[in-house]
């Protein structure tokens, strides 16, 4: 077993029958998927399930969890997602992917917002690794991306993955990948880019995670806010 499938298993331990649960995008969140599916099967947990992407939807569908709409309620007892990179304060970066809104309302709605990942996400400072992901309308990208530069910013819509046109997110946007000085902090950064019009969201997710599980050498650690 693999340090992400580890601790994602681990993560399932907090879901108890009747919980409404959000589920992450990525490897390690489908790994977590996966068990709840498996938990359902041979255990009989009940648990009704809200993805944070189309693609997570469509895996805990598959599997047989049942799926509802975040439009159907204001809170869920309790979202599990990965990370691209985590603060020691548990700021995280977020959205390599294309759901950063959704990924952003769930962490929100969540009563508790577990983070599962390696040990491989663990930064002194959120940027180290990727450039901050920042979802914009695309009708107003470029004026949108000249106020970003006027905070410091520096980089370019982000291509897909043939290289041949846009990645577009599945709420529609453009995402700029942008750079920025050293001296603009996470919380610094976070404010600023909430104020920029035209910024539909951001990957700096600040004081939104409850716990973090980090494996590493077959070893889970838990911290807590
Ligand atoms: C998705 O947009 C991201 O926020 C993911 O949570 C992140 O990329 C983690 O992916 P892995 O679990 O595959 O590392």
């Amino acid at each position: 077993m693999n340090d992400k499938q580890l601790v994602a298993i681990h993560a399932a331990n907090f879901v108890q029958s009747g919980m409404l649960i959000g589920l992450g995008t990525g490897s390690t969140a489908n790994y977590f998927i996966e068990e709840l599916a498996r938990k359902q099967r041979e255990d009989g947990l009940k648990v009704t399930t809200i993805a944070s992407s189309n693609i997570s939807m469509i895996k805990a569908q598959s599997l047989g969890l049942n799926v509802i709409g975040l439009q159907q309620v204001a809170s869920i007892d309790l979202y599990v997602d990965g990370a691209d990179e985590i603060t020691p304060s548990m700021a995280l970066l977020k959205g390599r992917g294309y759901d950063l809104v959704m990924e952003k309302l769930l962490a929100k709605a969540a009563k508790q917002f577990l983070v599962v990942a390696d040990k491989s996400k663990l930064v002194d400072k959120i940027g180290t690794n990727f450039p901050i992901p920042i979802e914009v309308m695309p009708f107003s990208w470029q004026a949108t991306k000249k106020s970003i530069e006027a905070l410091g910013g520096v980089g370019d819509l982000r291509p897909n993955a043939a290289k041949d046109g846009l990645s577009i997110t599945s709420y529609g946007s453009l995402v700029l990948d942008m750079r920025f000085p050293p001296e603009l902090d996470e919380v610094a950064l976070n404010q600023l880019l909430n104020n920029v019009p035209g910024v539909v969201e951001h990957g700096i997710f600040c004081a939104l995670a409850h716990g973090i599980l980090i494996a590493d050498s077959q070893q889970v650690e838990a911290r807590w806010k």
